[in-house]
C-alpha cells in the first residue's frame, strides 16, 4: 500500500486543526469514541485512519466512482479501523448498493492479509440508495479486491439465517439493509448468537428509531453508536441467545 511518511500526516492533522479547531475537536471526539465503543487502542484506530486517507490509488478510485453513487456512508473510514484493528477472519454485512461499506472492508481485509467478507444485498428497492443504470451491487468494489468477496442477492430475511448457519461464527457484523425496526432487530437477533465474544455488532443509521438500543438493553450490551454508526462489542462472558431470551 502506497502511504504518506506518517509525520507529513501528524501535519496534515495539525495544519486542519489550526484551520478549523472545532471540525478537530469533533473528529477527535468521534474517533476517540470509536476507539473506546470497539475496545481499541485510540493511537491504533487513528492510525489506521490515516492510512487509508494516504492510500491514493484507493482513494483516486472511490473519488472517480462517487460522482454516480447518490448517498453516501458517512463512517467508511471508522468501518476500515477496525477491520484493521481487528484483523476479522469472517464478516458478514447486510445491504451493499453501491459498495462503499464493501469496498473500504474489503480494502482492509486485503491490507490484513486474512479474512472473508460474506455480502447480502436485495438492490433497487430502497429509495436513494438505487443503482446507477447497467451496475450491479457493489460496482464500485475493485476487481484487485473480491477474492476475498461472497455476495449474495436476494432478502436477508431468507438468506441470512442459511448464511449464519453455514458460517458458524461471525467476528464482525454490519448491518445496512432494510432499516425498519422489524427487520433491524430481526438481523441483529439472527447475528448476535453467531457472534463471537469479544466480536463486533455494528449497525448504520440507528437513530431512526429504537430498534438499536431495545436490543442492546435487551441483551445488557451497551447501545453506543459514533455518530449514526452504532458499535457494540459482544461481551466475552455473554449470555447464549437461549439464556438472553428467556430472561427477558
Ligand atoms: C443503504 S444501502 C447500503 C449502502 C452500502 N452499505 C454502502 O456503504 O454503499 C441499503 C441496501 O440494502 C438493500 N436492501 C433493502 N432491503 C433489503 C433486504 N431486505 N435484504 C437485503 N438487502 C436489502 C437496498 O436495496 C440497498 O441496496
Amino acid at each position: 500500500m502506497k502511504q504518506s511518511f506518517p509525520a507529513w500526516s501528524l501535519a496534515h492533522d495539525f495544519g486542519r486543526a489550526f484551520v478549523n479547531p472545532r471540525g478537530a475537536w469533533n473528529l477527535l471526539r468521534r474517533w476517540v469514541l470509536l476507539a473506546h465503543h470497539a475496545g481499541l487502542p485510540y493511537a491504533e484506530v487513528m492510525r489506521y485512519r490515516r492510512e487509508l486517507r494516504d492510500d491514493a490509488e484507493f482513494q483516486g478510485h472511490l473519488k472517480r466512482c462517487l460522482v454516480d453513487v447518490p448517498y453516501i456512508f458517512p463512517e467508511t473510514a471508522e468501518v476500515y479501523a477496525v477491520v484493521r484493528a481487528i484483523k476479522p477472519g469472517v464478516i458478514v454485512e447486510t445491504g451493499v448498493a453501491s459498495g462503499l461499506s464493501s469496498a473500504h472492508i474489503l480494502r482492509a481485509l486485503a491490507a490484513n492479509g486474512t479474512g472473508t467478507l460474506h455480502s447480502i444485498d436485495l438492490p433497487n428497492v430502497q429509495q436513494g440508495s438505487v443503482l446507477p443504470d447497467g451496475r450491479a451491487s457493489g460496482w464500485i468494489v475493485p476487481d484487485s479486491l473480491r477474492f476475498r468477496w461472497k455476495l449474495q442477492i436476494g432478502d436477508s430475511r431468507k438468506l441470512l439465517p442459511d448464511l449464519l448457519r453455514t458460517l458458524g461464527h461471525v467476528d464482525i457484523f454490519l448491518h445496512d439493509s432494510d432499516h425498519s425496526y422489524e427487520n433491524m432487530s430481526f438481523e441483529f437477533e439472527q447475528a448476535f448468537p453467531r457472534l463471537k465474544h469479544g466480536g463486533l455488532l455494528m449497525s448504520d443509521d440507528t437513530h431512526l428509531h429504537g430498534a438499536w438500543d431495545d436490543f442492546c438493553v435487551k441483551h445488557d450490551l451497551r447501545p453506543t453508536r459514533v455518530g449514526h454508526l452504532g458499535v457494540t462489542r459482544k461481551p466475552r462472558n455473554a449470555r447464549t441467545s437461549s439464556s438472553a431470551r428467556s430472561a427477558h
